[in-house]
């Protein structure tokens, strides 16, 4: 059994609330890849937000099987409160009590639905604060840090990128020599203080939903004819991703930065299966940005998720001329611009 677990796995359930909030967050180098249940194939580190975020609150009371209802912004939703109950299922091995749970959620993202941000890091990362409120509530041990080590660690079990939603600023997650990280769960990164209030301005360039998602992305790695390379770059690029963090090297961030969001791409492209996220204005975005950056010699830089949605990074010293730019000369070409910026992390309401 994993320690973080064994203090609760004979706790008497008892009826309990606890409501959270948590953010979405931005990979600088991407996680695309797993081993074994839930391991990252290599190390990665991102940004969390302020704004993008998910609200929750979860009551849990007490049922002759386990039960998990769900409504995201009032609305019941089935496919969600299944993929709950699966995580829940799977958790039982260890807290067998949570067969006698029933479960009722209410959840909504702070940022507009259907725009194409990841809510999954924001989303499970929420559910699962309030389910280890609820750990904390049955057996009141440990301090904070390892409340939060915790979350990390249920939340990774729930989705990979959900586990460095738990802390504010900068966060790594998955192996490495460089810094003290895990596979297990994610960690704070100490930055230079000229990369302290980054900004995210997301082009959201389309809100549909995508047709691949992550899981089948990923699962597409195992046989990946550049899988090898492909991890064998990301541990370089996080190694001096890290570098450039604790320098407060814009240039080098940004290389790496645009570096990672085109081979996340490439690996798409590239798989057995191929598929493309990417959409024309993505591309046309791409260009303008470059030449803005050529023209202008200022620090604008872009990386991607798994999805068309570019997000600017830039220091918030070149707000005002960058905002510009991306207002005047990106917004044809986008649906929506949300105006985002490095966050503190979760918060209990
Ligand atoms: O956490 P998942 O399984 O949805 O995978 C996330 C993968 C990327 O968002 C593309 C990269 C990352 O590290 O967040």
């Amino acid at each position: 059994m994993n320690s973080l677990l064994a203090p609760y796995r004979a706790a008497v359930p008892v009826a309990f609330e606890s409501s959270w909030e948590s953010p979405a967050n931005i990979a600088f180098v991407k996680y695309w890849g797993k081993k074994g249940h839930q391991l990252p194939a290599n190390p990665s580190v991102s940004m969390t937000l302020k704004e993008c975020k998910t609200s929750t609150k979860t009551k849990f009371s007490l049922s002759n099987n386990l039960t998990v209802e769900l409504k995201l912004d009032g609305q019941k939703n089935e496919r969600f409160a299944q993929k709950i109950k699966s995580y829940l299922e799977g958790l039982q091995t260890e807290l067998p009590w949570i067969s006698n749970l029933s479960v009722e959620i209410e959840t909504a993202n702070t940022f507009p639905h259907g725009t194409g941000i990841a809510s999954s890091a924001s989303g499970l990362s929420a559910f699962v604060l309030t389910f280890v409120d609820y750990l904390k509530h049955l057996n009141p041990e440990g301090d904070h840090a390892l409340f939060l080590k915790r979350a990390s660690y249920l939340s990774r079990l729930a989705s990979g990128s959900a586990c460095r939603s738990i802390y504010g600023g900068f966060v790594a997650w998955g192996d490495s020599a460089q810094v003290e990280t895990s596979d297990l769960y994610a960690s704070p990164v100490d930055v230079h203080a000229d990369l302290a209030s980054l900004q995210d301005t997301v082009l959201v360039v389309s809100g549909k939903e995508k047709n691949v998602s992550s899981r089948a992305g990923h699962g597409l790695m195992g046989d990946h004819p550049f899988a090898l390379s492909r991890f064998a770059q990301a541990n370089a690029n996080f190694s001096q991703c890290i570098s450039a963090l604790k320098s407060g090297d814009i240039e080098a961030l940004g290389k790496i930065l645009e570096t990672e969001a085109l081979s996340l791409h490439a690996m798409m492209l590239t798989s057995s299966t191929p598929y493309i996220l990417l959409k024309p204005n993505t591309l046309a975005a791409i260009d303008a940005i470059w030449d803005f950056r050529r023209e202008t010699k200022l620090p604008l830089y872009f990386t991607l998720d798994a999805g068309p949605n570019l997000h600017l990074i830039y220091p918030e010293e070149f707000k005002s001329k960058i905002f510009t730019f991306i207002t005047h000369e990106l917004s044809a070409l986008s649906e929506q611009i949300i105006d985002d910026k490095v966050g503190t992390g979760p918060r209990k309401c």
